[in-house]
């Protein structure tokens, strides 16, 4: 059975690990995860996108994490809806069998613009409030996600074309955390604390410090019930850009948020860990791979198992890193 979001945070939180959060779009994704988690006896947060349900059909996605949780019956597993738009969006994947929600209510229902306060807190509070009739969870999003070595928005959170933006509009205040969360009785709050989505987060390796750690803690002080969350949280490796170009791929060279900077952020109360790029990059990197080795091979098989294999050594890394292993 699979457990919800604040039934495995609570036990991140108490024992002081972070637990990645990896989406899954397709059956592979989901092999790469469990076999991963399986080695290291670690707890699993599978999380599925608006885009992922349209790609797979939620039903056949709940088929396939009912399936892992079958084949891997030591592995407690929470599927989560990753940036529910609306009210339709979040109650569906209940309904569809999720166990947790995340309703981003930092953006107004067409995903694009920025939102008030007032209509994040109204309508995640409703969300949150019928998901707990049920037993879900529910995440919510306070702030603008964004780089503070670039000053640009996060363009998934509909800030990517107001300019440069200053470190106060980047970082999500405490005394506003502390009201939304009075007001939503969310499980879990993503925080802006520096990141962005995608590959493109850094123009520059960053030296020191990526995340604003005195947000995070001041935050985690002041609502120690709550789990953060923190998004954007890709790595972006160099061995992976390097796989990519090496096998006709043209990805300008980037830089994401360093692995220790995430140890740093869970060591100050970030629970749950975002991570979509970093395994995108890890199944594209080993399919190019195959494709440019051996160019008469057409059987799919053969491109999704190195493609599941350098997924699932990520996937172990992180959870290992983050403290999740022996956690399970
Ligand atoms: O935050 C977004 C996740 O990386 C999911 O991306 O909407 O393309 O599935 P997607
Ligand atoms: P990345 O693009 O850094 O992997 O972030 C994923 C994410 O935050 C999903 O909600
Ligand atoms: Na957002
Ligand atoms: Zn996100």
């Amino acid at each position: 059975a699979l457990i919800s979001l604040r039934q495995l945070l609570d036990h991140a939180a108490e024992q002081g690990y972070g637990v990645p959060a990896f989406n899954i779009n397709n059956m592979e994704q989901g092999l790469a995860i469990l076999q991963a988690a399986a080695e290291v006896d670690a707890p699993v947060i599978l999380q599925a996108s608006k885009g992922a349900r349209n790609y797979a059909g939620t039903v056949m996605l709940r088929a396939i994490v009912g399936a892992l949780a079958e084949q891997y019956p030591r592995i407690p597993i929470c599927l989560h809806q990753d940036h529910g738009n609306d009210e339709a969006t979040c109650l569906s994947a209940i309904q569809g069998g999720f166990t947790s929600v995340m309703m981003d209510g930092s953006l107004e229902a067409d995903a694009k613009t920025p939102a008030s306060y007032d209509y994040n807190v109204d309508i995640t509070g409703r969300v949150a409030r019928m998901a707990h009739w049920v037993g879900a969870s529910v995440e919510g999003e306070l702030g603008c996600l964004g780089s503070l070595e670039t000053g640009m928005g996060d363009k998934e959170d509909g800030h990517g074309a107001e300019g440069k933006l200053s470190e106060d509009q980047l970082l999500t205040d405490p005394d506003e955390a502390v009201q939304f969360v009075r007001a939503t009785h969310v499980d879990a709050l993503a925080i802006a604390m520096g990141t962005s989505h995608g590959a493109y987060k850094f123009t520059k390796q960053p030296t020191g410090e990526v995340l604003a750690m005195r947000v995070v803690e001041e935050i985690h002080r002041r609502l120690p019930g709550v789990h953060l969350v923190m998004h954007g949280s890709s790595s972006v490796p160099q061995y992976l850009q390097d796989l990519i170009n090496a096998h006709g791929g043209e990805m300008p060279q980037t830089f994401g948020v360093p692995v220790e900077e995430i140890e740093r952020g869970i060591r100050h109360g970030v629970r749950k860990v975002n991570i979509d790029t970093d395994c995108r990059m890890a199944m594209t990197g080993a399919m190019r791979k195959l494709a440019q080795d051996k160019p008469t091979e057409f059987d799919p098989r053969k491109f999704m198992i190195p493609a599941m294999a350098e997924m699932q050594a990520l996937c172990r890394d992180r959870f290992e890193r983050f403290g999740a292993a022996g956690q399970a």
